[in-house]
């Protein structure tokens, strides 16, 4: 597929390395092409494209975005050109002391939907730290794969995404509408507290158990 990345860091970065690797064409969105996480990212996963923004985001199918939350609205200006396309907001508001961003009163992703009304939200790759984007093994488990999380209003664009997270060695699970997005920023905040505060440290994820 046609896949473009709006921040390159260390979300924008692994994922959209390890999408290339797969087979995918896969085009930074870049507002400043010589910044250093487009330098970085570059040096690390050459098969990387690099394009203006409008250009990346016109040609792609499916787009990524990896930016800052309180970026989003700068990232996301020219709205017109996200119409019909699969939007991934890979972002998380996160508040001060590890809080909810918009005090738990709506998700990031809606509000994410609301600048690009005409885009196809999905929110995807947001519940774990990047260690387990840039490698999602988790061996000895037999067929049980880590779970991602995603949640998103069509079905259609669902489908895409929940594609992409088996070709990355996810099982995808869907959680319902995007308004679900609210419950997987608080998984976010879940597992930065267990993993980064108290010292759990990053390889670990969740699976699910289903009868
Ligand atoms: N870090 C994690 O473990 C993790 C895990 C899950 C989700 N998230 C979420 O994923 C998002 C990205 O996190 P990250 O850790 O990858 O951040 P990061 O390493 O700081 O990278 C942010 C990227 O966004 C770009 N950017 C900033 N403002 C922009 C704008 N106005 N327009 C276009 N691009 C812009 C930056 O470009 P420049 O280099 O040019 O500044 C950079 O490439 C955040 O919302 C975060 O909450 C993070």
């Amino acid at each position: 597929m046609k896949l473009a990345f709006i921040g390159i860091g260390q979300v924008g970065a692994a994922l959209a390395g390890n999408l290339a690797a797969l087979g995918h064409s896969v085009t930074i969105a870049a507002r400043d092409p010589s910044s250093k996480t487009v330098t970085e990212a570059l040096a690390k996963y050459p098969a990387l494209a690099v394009a203006a923004t409008e250009d990346a985001i016109a040609a792609a199918e499916v787009i990524f975005l990896a930016t800052p939350f309180a970026a989003v609205s700068a990232a996301l200006a020219n709205g017109d050109a996200f119409a019909g396309k699969v939007l991934v907001d890979c972002t998380n508001p996160v508040g001060p002391g590890l809080t909810h961003g918009l005090d738990s009163k709506r998700s990031g992703s809606e509000a994410v939907q609301s600048l690009v009304p005409q885009a196809r939200v999905v929110k995807a790759f947001t519940i774990y730290g990047f260690e387990n984007f840039e490698d999602s093994a988790y061996p000895g488990y037999g067929d049980l794969k880590p779970a991602m999380l995603i949640a998103g209003d069509d079905a259609e664009a669902k489908q895409v995404v929940a594609t992409l997270c088996q070709d990355l060695g996810w099982e995808p699970v869907d959680t319902g509408p995007l308004s679900m997005s609210l419950h997987l920023e608080h998984m976010t905040l879940l597992w930065i507290k267990m993993a980064r505060v108290q010292g759990g440290g990053a390889g670990f994820v969740w699976a699910r158990l289903q009868r």
